[in-house]
């Protein structure tokens, strides 16, 4: 598959490095152009490319977005990303550290609204990304493996996005719809930034429905 990562940081280098092992062809892109990323290239191999933001985006059948949320002038034109499968990993941070008070909103619901016709499945926002760089096994069953959660409304997108998460050694875990499942991967919930195996995570979540209801 060739995919698009936007963002060469941490979390867009650690899944470059996954998405190439798994066999995958990526592009990856940052704010300062494709000659910056030389390194990060030669590192990755053949499969590896080196874009501008907006050819990264063109390239990718599943596209990454994995740049600050806080800075909407790192997405690409809304076209470029039209019924593409967009995985956004992004978290609402402030630059001091704090979060954004969305109103009742979310924050990939509020990506939607920056690039309306993508398919959006949000992904990898909840992985620490040394855990994303360290704890993928596929040696383990699916049940035992680290969770990588995953929301969306597009249930062909989540299905593809769940299978790369299964090629690169992690679980998916389906916390629902863009809306509900994606409040529940925001930054402070009581899934973020755990470190539960699939098992756990299915019964997490299982237990706090039942809390709910
Ligand atoms: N760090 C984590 O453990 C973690 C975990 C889950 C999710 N996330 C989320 O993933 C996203 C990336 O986090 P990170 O830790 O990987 O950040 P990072 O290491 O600071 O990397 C950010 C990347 O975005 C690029 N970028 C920044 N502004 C841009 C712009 N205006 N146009 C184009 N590219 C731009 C940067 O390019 P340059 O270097 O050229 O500026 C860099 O490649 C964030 O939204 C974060 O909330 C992070």
């Amino acid at each position: 598959m060739k995919i698009g990562i936007l963002g060469a940081g941490n979390i867009g280098a650690a899944a470059a490095r996954l998405f190439v092992a798994a066999g995958h062809d990526v592009a990856v892109s940052n704010s300062r152009g494709p000659e910056t990323l030389r390194e990060l290239i030669r590192e990755l191999g053949p499969q590896a490319h080196a874009m501008t933001i907006a050819d990264a985006a063109r390239f990718g059948e599943v596209v990454l977005l994995a740049v600050p949320w806080r800075s909407p002038e790192a997405l690409p034109q809304p076209e470029l990303l039209r019924n593409k499968i967009v995985i956004d990993a992004m978290n609402p941070y402030r630059p001091d550290g704090g979060f954004y008070d969305l109103e009742g909103s979310t924050s990939s619901e509020e990506v939607l609204k920056r690039v309306p016709g993508a398919r959006l499945v949000k992904a990898f926002n909840t992985i620490y990304y040394v855990h994303l760089a360290s704890r993928g096994r596929n040696d383990l069953p699916l049940e035992d493996r680290h969770t990588i959660y995953v929301a969306g409304d597009d249930a062909e997108a989540k299905k593809v996005v769940a299978h790369l998460i299964e090629e690169i050694g992690f679980a998916p875990v389906d916390t629902g719809s863009l809306r509900e499942g994606g409040r529940m991967q925001e930054p402070n919930s009581p899934i973020y930034n755990k470190t539960y195996t699939a098992r756990e995570a299915r019964q997490f979540l299982l237990d706090l429905e039942a809390k709910r209801a």
